[in-house]
């Protein structure tokens, strides 16, 4: 693999936006932005011999800051912190003490608060190994989260065509920590709805949610319902095509074995992404809520046309003592691997 670091003309907060690109002998070509973690291209050879990205984005790293883009923010491409998905009215308990976040979604606090780890400018380590290690520091009472939290996200893009993301944090007083990554994929040559892309998770439970997709705590069989992804399947099979899919699905695997969370494949382009994590549950959503204007080559980007599969600990589990826990607590470190494979199916 190798590294190459971009000056962007723009600066945020007064620290400069890079864009690092990472190549590897396949053909395989990485953007990401130490702004957000985003990674923005994804291009591989496909079943054809042709470049095709896999990954919804922009052109210029202008477009992650337009005001438009922000108004309806999907969190494109960007790693999600410190707590992913929804927290039941913004609040948790450490001992007897409350901690209340900025409540980002009527009630519930979405993706770490306002401002997440996906819009803050990230720094640049200097690494040994050909990799790429960003940090970022939040500070206590970051969008109410206690703790200093010091993150480091390492990509590495292998000659097999795998991209990993390794995680790790560490804080310096108890905390909730819930990270992933925020790609939507769309493994189609021209984009466009994902509907018949073939999908697989290895997980024979899904977790309920209330009627504002806030996690209960109750895990319910897949079997016999339209979450039933155990064998693959046209991602339409069974789906209501209006919602899609926005649920948490538990892996079958034990807690902390680097298992495969999905298999996704398409015909046209003649892709297979394999996703695989240290993570228990994978959050898989076909972005119903999607809308996005000038993507890539001036594309529009609306719902369905894309999926992601975001791999992390159950939602809302500071609030639910039956879920493995998402406390750090200091002295410990916080540790995360998941894994993009692209082959050809
Ligand atoms: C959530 C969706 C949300 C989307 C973008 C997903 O992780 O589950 O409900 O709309 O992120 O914010």
């Amino acid at each position: 693999m190798k590294a190459k670091l971009i000056k962007t003309n723009h600066v945020i907060n007064g620290k400069q936006i890079f864009a690092i690109e990472l190549t590897n002998n396949q053909g395989t070509y990485v953007k990401i932005y130490n702004y957000g973690a985003i990674i923005s291209d994804f291009v591989v050879v496909n079943a054809h011999g042709d470049k095709q990205d896999i990954v919804l984005g922009f052109d210029d790293f202008s477009g992650y800051i337009n005001e438009d883009y922000l108004e309806n923010y999907p969190y494109l491409g960007a790693v999600i912190g410190r707590y992913a998905n929804r927290i039941k009215g913004g609040k948790f308990n450490i001992g007897d003490h409350t901690y209340q976040l900025s409540q980002a979604k009527g009630p519930d606090t979405l993706h770490g608060g306002d401002i997440g780890f996906d819009r803050k400018v990230w720094d640049i380590l200097p690494t040994v190994d050909p990799s790429l290690t960003l940090q970022y520091v939040s500070p206590a009472g970051e969008e109410g989260f206690p703790g200093t939290l010091t993150v480091q996200l390492t990509f590495k893009l292998t000659e097999e065509n795998e991209l990993i993301l390794d995680f790790r944090a560490e804080t310096d007083e108890v905390t909730a920590v819930n990270l992933t990554h925020h790609s939507y994929f769309n493994l189609a040559p021209e984009g466009g709805n994902i509907r018949n892309h073939v999908h697989r998770m290895p997980a024979s439970y899904y977790l309920q949610q209330d009627d504002n997709y806030v996690v209960t705590g109750v895990k319910i069989p897949v079997e016999g319902t339209m979450y039933d992804f155990l064998g693959p399947k046209a991602i339409n099979k069974d789906w209501d095509r209006k919602t899609g899919y926005d649920q948490t699905f538990v892996l079958d695997k034990q807690y902390g074995e680097l298992t495969l969370a999905s298999e996704t494949t398409e015909e046209n382009g003649g892709l297979k992404l394999s996703i695989y994590t240290t993570e228990p549950v994978a959050h898989f959503y076909t972005a119903k809520f999607l809308s996005v204007k000038n993507g890539k080559k001036g594309r529009n980007y609306g719902s369905s046309d894309a999926f992601c599969v975001e791999t992390q600990h159950h939602p809302n589990a500071v609030n639910i003592p039956e879920f493995p826990s998402t406390l750090l607590h200091p002295g410990e470190v916080y540790k995360q691997t998941t894994i993009y494979k692209v082959e050809h199916k």
